[in-house]
């Protein structure tokens, strides 16, 4: 219902991440509305079904929500908001392009908030179609 709800006021929510081969539900990711020290910040999140963990499904579904987000929505910035000691998560933000901005405690926990600007955004588009160009 929470994400129907977000679709219908904001636009975007969480979305099923379902594998091409065969069809089948294999997590979810998207992008959501979170308060991050009294501000809204437009949020990257994913879960992937354990059995299908360390393929690369997560880095492939975060970077579309990336994209996605930074073409559908005038946001200045996109960020992850992981619990300090969630490794996997901490690695895909990176490889999606993010830094360590900021840590906060949300909910009692310490959490950290890996963020990429649209201007970094715009510098990895250029510096992929560059590669692609050299290949
Ligand atoms: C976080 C999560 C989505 C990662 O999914 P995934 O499909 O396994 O991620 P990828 O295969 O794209 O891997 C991303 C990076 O994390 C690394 N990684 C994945 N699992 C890891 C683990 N258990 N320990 C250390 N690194 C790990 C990968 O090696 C990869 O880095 P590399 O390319 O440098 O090797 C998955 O572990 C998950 O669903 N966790 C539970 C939900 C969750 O924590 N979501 C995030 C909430 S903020």
């Amino acid at each position: 219902m929470r994400n129907l709800r977000r679709y219908a006021t904001e636009g975007h929510g969480l979305w099923a991440m379902v594998l091409k081969e065969t069809g089948e539900l294999i997590g979810d990711c998207g992008l959501t509305l979170q308060d991050v020290d009294g501000a809204y910040e437009m949020e990257i999140g994913y879960h992937v079904r354990r059995d299908l963990w360390r393929q690369g499904l997560a880095t492939e579904a975060a970077r579309a929500c990336r994209d996605h987000g930074f073409r559908a929505f005038p946001v200045e910035r996109l960020a992850s908001i992981i619990r300090v000691e969630n490794t996997p998560s901490r690695r895909g933000a990176e490889k999606n392009g993010m830094t360590l901005w900021k840590e906060v405690t949300r909910a009692g926990l310490a959490q950290v908030v890996y963020a990429i600007r649209r201007a970094g955004w715009a510098l990895l588009a250029e510096q992929s179609s560059g590669d692609r160009g050299n290949g």
